[in-house]
Protein backbone atom coordinates (compact mmCIF):
# COMPACT_ATOMS: atom_id res chain seq x y z
CA UNK A 1 0.00 0.00 0.00
CA UNK A 2 1.44 3.60 -0.46
CA UNK A 3 1.82 5.65 2.29
CA UNK A 4 -0.27 8.84 2.33
CA UNK A 5 1.13 11.82 4.06
CA UNK A 6 -0.66 14.08 6.28
CA UNK A 7 0.41 17.90 7.64
CA UNK A 8 -1.94 19.35 10.35
CA UNK A 9 -2.23 21.51 13.05
CA UNK A 10 -5.30 19.46 14.45
CA UNK A 11 -4.54 16.53 16.39
CA UNK A 12 -7.51 14.77 14.37
CA UNK A 13 -5.09 13.83 11.97
CA UNK A 14 -3.68 10.72 14.54
CA UNK A 15 -7.45 9.72 15.13
CA UNK A 16 -7.06 6.16 15.32
CA UNK A 17 -3.28 5.13 14.91
CA UNK A 18 -1.76 2.79 16.08
CA UNK A 19 1.42 4.01 16.29
CA UNK A 20 2.45 7.83 17.41
CA UNK A 21 5.97 8.85 17.67
CA UNK A 22 6.15 12.33 19.76
CA UNK A 23 8.74 14.78 18.47
CA UNK A 24 6.88 17.45 20.03
CA UNK A 25 8.84 20.50 22.22
CA UNK A 26 11.66 22.97 21.00
CA UNK A 27 15.04 21.48 20.30
CA UNK A 28 18.67 22.51 21.72
CA UNK A 29 19.69 25.25 20.19
CA UNK A 30 23.17 27.45 20.59
CA UNK A 31 22.93 30.80 22.21
CA UNK A 32 25.04 33.41 21.21
CA UNK A 33 28.12 32.98 23.01
CA UNK A 34 28.48 29.53 22.21
CA UNK A 35 26.95 27.55 25.14
CA UNK A 36 24.03 25.77 24.68
CA UNK A 37 21.25 24.79 27.38
CA UNK A 38 21.17 21.08 28.85
CA UNK A 39 17.96 19.22 27.60
CA UNK A 40 17.17 19.33 31.46
CA UNK A 41 16.37 23.40 30.62
CA UNK A 42 13.83 22.63 28.10
CA UNK A 43 11.96 20.88 30.74
CA UNK A 44 9.88 24.01 31.67
CA UNK A 45 8.38 24.59 27.61
CA UNK A 46 8.42 21.14 26.45
CA UNK A 47 5.95 19.80 29.64
CA UNK A 48 3.40 22.04 28.08
CA UNK A 49 4.00 20.96 24.38
CA UNK A 50 3.88 16.96 26.06
CA UNK A 51 0.27 17.92 27.96
CA UNK A 52 -1.34 18.92 24.75
CA UNK A 53 0.49 15.95 22.90
CA UNK A 54 -1.25 13.94 26.08
CA UNK A 55 -4.40 15.13 25.36
CA UNK A 56 -4.33 15.21 21.52
CA UNK A 57 -3.71 10.90 22.02
CA UNK A 58 -5.89 10.60 24.40
CA UNK A 59 -9.00 11.75 22.28
CA UNK A 60 -7.84 10.51 19.23
CA UNK A 61 -6.10 7.23 19.65
CA UNK A 62 -5.73 6.28 23.02
CA UNK A 63 -4.75 2.96 22.74
CA UNK A 64 -1.70 3.75 20.57
CA UNK A 65 2.11 2.86 21.05
CA UNK A 66 3.80 5.60 21.60
CA UNK A 67 7.85 6.10 21.25
CA UNK A 68 8.66 9.35 22.37
CA UNK A 69 11.35 11.23 21.40
CA UNK A 70 11.51 14.84 22.49
CA UNK A 71 13.52 16.01 25.34
CA UNK A 72 14.22 16.03 28.20
CA UNK A 73 13.68 12.40 26.99
CA UNK A 74 13.16 10.17 30.03
CA UNK A 75 11.10 13.08 31.77
CA UNK A 76 8.95 13.11 29.01
CA UNK A 77 8.41 9.51 28.40
CA UNK A 78 7.61 9.61 32.61
CA UNK A 79 5.32 12.52 32.18
CA UNK A 80 3.10 10.98 29.42
CA UNK A 81 2.77 8.16 31.87
CA UNK A 82 1.81 10.03 34.50
CA UNK A 83 -0.96 11.55 32.06
CA UNK A 84 -1.61 8.51 30.02
CA UNK A 85 -1.39 5.67 32.50
CA UNK A 86 -0.92 3.37 29.33
CA UNK A 87 0.00 -0.20 29.80
CA UNK A 88 3.77 0.12 30.19
CA UNK A 89 4.46 -2.43 26.69
CA UNK A 90 2.87 0.64 24.75
CA UNK A 91 5.17 3.51 25.96
CA UNK A 92 8.38 3.59 25.37
CA UNK A 93 11.63 6.55 24.92
CA UNK A 94 14.44 6.80 21.84
CA UNK A 95 17.22 7.21 23.00
CA UNK A 96 19.78 4.73 23.33
CA UNK A 97 19.60 3.36 20.08
CA UNK A 98 20.70 6.57 18.89
CA UNK A 99 23.44 7.07 21.79
CA UNK A 100 24.81 3.44 21.21
CA UNK A 101 24.65 4.36 17.36
CA UNK A 102 27.07 7.31 17.72
CA UNK A 103 29.08 4.70 20.32
CA UNK A 104 29.20 2.16 17.28
CA UNK A 105 30.60 4.45 15.42
CA UNK A 106 33.19 5.81 17.36
CA UNK A 107 34.52 2.23 18.58
CA UNK A 108 34.10 1.36 14.75
CA UNK A 109 36.19 4.36 13.55
CA UNK A 110 39.24 4.03 16.59
CA UNK A 111 39.40 -0.19 15.61
CA UNK A 112 39.48 0.59 11.87
CA UNK A 113 36.90 -2.27 10.98
CA UNK A 114 33.48 -1.75 9.32
CA UNK A 115 30.43 -0.43 11.69
CA UNK A 116 28.58 -3.53 10.57
CA UNK A 117 31.01 -5.17 13.09
CA UNK A 118 30.00 -3.32 16.05
CA UNK A 119 27.63 -3.79 18.46
CA UNK A 120 26.96 -2.30 21.85
CA UNK A 121 24.42 -0.81 23.99
CA UNK A 122 24.36 2.78 26.12
CA UNK A 123 21.68 2.74 28.81
CA UNK A 124 20.46 5.00 31.84
CA UNK A 125 18.97 8.36 30.97
CA UNK A 126 19.44 10.11 27.63
CA UNK A 127 21.74 13.29 29.78
CA UNK A 128 25.41 13.57 30.00
CA UNK A 129 25.57 10.74 32.93
CA UNK A 130 24.69 8.31 30.05
CA UNK A 131 26.13 4.80 30.28
CA UNK A 132 27.81 3.19 27.24
CA UNK A 133 28.35 -0.42 28.55
CA UNK A 134 31.91 -1.28 27.42
CA UNK A 135 31.48 -4.55 28.92
CA UNK A 136 28.59 -5.27 26.04
CA UNK A 137 30.65 -3.76 23.30
CA UNK A 138 31.60 -6.29 20.91
CA UNK A 139 33.40 -6.47 17.31
CA UNK A 140 32.03 -9.07 15.34
CA UNK A 141 31.43 -10.94 18.29
CA UNK A 142 35.33 -10.40 19.89
CA UNK A 143 35.26 -7.94 23.10
CA UNK A 144 36.13 -4.57 22.30
CA UNK A 145 39.04 -4.89 24.77
CA UNK A 146 41.22 -6.94 22.13
CA UNK A 147 41.08 -4.24 19.72
CA UNK A 148 40.75 -0.97 21.10
CA UNK A 149 42.78 0.39 24.52
CA UNK A 150 41.68 1.58 28.09
CA UNK A 151 42.88 5.31 27.60
CA UNK A 152 41.33 5.55 24.15
CA UNK A 153 37.66 3.45 25.14
CA UNK A 154 37.14 6.29 27.86
CA UNK A 155 37.19 8.75 25.56
CA UNK A 156 35.32 7.28 23.01
CA UNK A 157 32.57 6.99 26.10
CA UNK A 158 33.18 10.47 27.34
CA UNK A 159 32.62 11.76 23.47
CA UNK A 160 29.58 9.39 23.09
CA UNK A 161 27.89 11.43 26.44
CA UNK A 162 28.60 14.33 24.87
CA UNK A 163 28.00 13.61 21.31
CA UNK A 164 24.63 15.09 21.23
CA UNK A 165 25.49 18.45 22.14
CA UNK A 166 28.58 18.39 19.89
CA UNK A 167 26.25 18.11 17.18
CA UNK A 168 24.11 21.38 18.84
CA UNK A 169 27.49 23.15 18.69
CA UNK A 170 28.33 22.31 15.16
CA UNK A 171 24.80 22.64 13.95
CA UNK A 172 23.83 25.78 15.34
CA UNK A 173 20.20 26.24 14.71
CA UNK A 174 19.35 23.21 16.66
CA UNK A 175 19.66 19.33 17.54
CA UNK A 176 20.29 16.35 15.50
CA UNK A 177 17.42 15.67 13.91
CA UNK A 178 18.56 12.49 10.94
CA UNK A 179 19.82 9.87 13.61
CA UNK A 180 16.86 10.33 16.00
CA UNK A 181 15.31 9.75 12.97
CA UNK A 182 16.39 6.92 11.73
CA UNK A 183 16.44 5.39 15.56
CA UNK A 184 12.91 5.48 15.78
CA UNK A 185 12.31 4.38 12.21
CA UNK A 186 14.28 0.88 13.88
CA UNK A 187 12.28 0.98 16.68
CA UNK A 188 8.77 1.31 15.17
CA UNK A 189 9.82 -1.01 12.16
CA UNK A 190 10.81 -3.57 15.14
CA UNK A 191 7.49 -3.30 16.52
CA UNK A 192 5.19 -2.85 13.12
CA UNK A 193 7.05 -6.25 11.98
CA UNK A 194 6.94 -8.16 14.98
CA UNK A 195 10.98 -8.44 14.64
CA UNK A 196 11.24 -9.32 18.53
CA UNK A 197 13.99 -6.93 18.22
CA UNK A 198 16.05 -6.02 20.75
CA UNK A 199 17.38 -2.35 21.37
CA UNK A 200 17.84 0.04 23.98
CA UNK A 201 15.19 1.36 24.92
CA UNK A 202 13.59 3.59 27.52
CA UNK A 203 11.08 1.82 29.46
CA UNK A 204 9.00 1.70 32.91
CA UNK A 205 10.80 -0.63 35.02
CA UNK A 206 8.69 -2.21 37.76
CA UNK A 207 11.83 -3.59 39.78
CA UNK A 208 14.36 -4.42 36.96
CA UNK A 209 17.80 -3.28 37.48
CA UNK A 210 16.47 -2.03 40.98
CA UNK A 211 14.30 0.58 40.34
CA UNK A 212 10.41 0.65 40.48
CA UNK A 213 8.32 3.55 38.59
CA UNK A 214 11.37 4.87 36.84
CA UNK A 215 11.63 5.19 32.66
CA UNK A 216 15.54 4.59 31.92
CA UNK A 217 17.04 3.23 29.08
CA UNK A 218 17.64 -0.65 29.24
CA UNK A 219 17.56 -3.42 26.39
CA UNK A 220 14.15 -4.60 25.59
CA UNK A 221 12.72 -6.93 23.14
CA UNK A 222 10.29 -5.02 21.10
CA UNK A 223 7.80 -6.84 19.11
CA UNK A 224 3.56 -6.64 18.06
CA UNK A 225 2.88 -5.86 21.87
CA UNK A 226 5.06 -2.57 22.03
CA UNK A 227 7.98 -3.32 24.64
CA UNK A 228 8.10 -7.17 24.92
CA UNK A 229 9.98 -7.54 27.50
CA UNK A 230 12.77 -5.81 30.06
CA UNK A 231 16.02 -7.76 29.22
CA UNK A 232 18.37 -7.61 32.39
CA UNK A 233 22.39 -7.52 32.08
CA UNK A 234 25.01 -8.74 33.88
CA UNK A 235 26.71 -5.25 34.50
CA UNK A 236 30.01 -4.77 36.00
CA UNK A 237 30.28 -2.85 39.75
CA UNK A 238 31.42 -0.03 37.99
CA UNK A 239 29.05 -0.21 35.22
CA UNK A 240 26.45 -0.73 37.95
CA UNK A 241 27.60 2.55 40.05
CA UNK A 242 27.53 4.43 36.50
CA UNK A 243 23.84 3.51 35.75
CA UNK A 244 22.74 4.31 39.33
CA UNK A 245 24.23 7.90 39.14
CA UNK A 246 22.35 8.16 35.43
CA UNK A 247 18.86 6.95 36.86
CA UNK A 248 19.74 8.83 39.88
CA UNK A 249 19.92 11.85 37.38
CA UNK A 250 16.73 11.10 35.77
CA UNK A 251 15.01 10.33 39.62
CA UNK A 252 15.94 14.19 39.67
CA UNK A 253 14.88 15.79 36.83
CA UNK A 254 11.43 13.78 37.36
CA UNK A 255 10.74 14.87 40.76
CA UNK A 256 10.71 18.18 39.41
CA UNK A 257 8.05 17.59 36.69
CA UNK A 258 6.33 15.99 39.52
CA UNK A 259 6.13 19.47 40.99
CA UNK A 260 5.21 21.35 37.56
CA UNK A 261 2.58 18.94 36.64
CA UNK A 262 0.56 19.97 39.69
CA UNK A 263 0.82 23.47 38.62
CA UNK A 264 -0.09 22.50 34.79
C1 LIG B 1 20.60 14.13 20.79
O1 LIG B 1 21.20 13.40 21.57
C2 LIG B 1 19.02 15.99 20.73
O2 LIG B 1 19.01 14.49 22.52
C3 LIG B 1 19.25 14.63 21.16
O3 LIG B 1 21.07 14.44 19.70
Amino acid sequence: KDIRCVGSKDYSAIEGADLVINTAGVPRKARPDGTFPSREELLTINLKATNEVAAGITKYCPDATIISIANPLDAIVYTLDKRLNPPKNKLIGMAGQLDSGRYCSFVAEAANVSMENVSALVLGGHGDTMVPVRSSCLIAGIPVSKFIDDATLEAIETRTRKAGGEVVGLLGFGSAYVSPAWAALEMAEAIIYDKRKILPVCAKLEGEYGLKGMFVGVPAILGKNGMEQVIELDLTDAEKEAFKKSSGAVRKTCDEVDEMLKNL
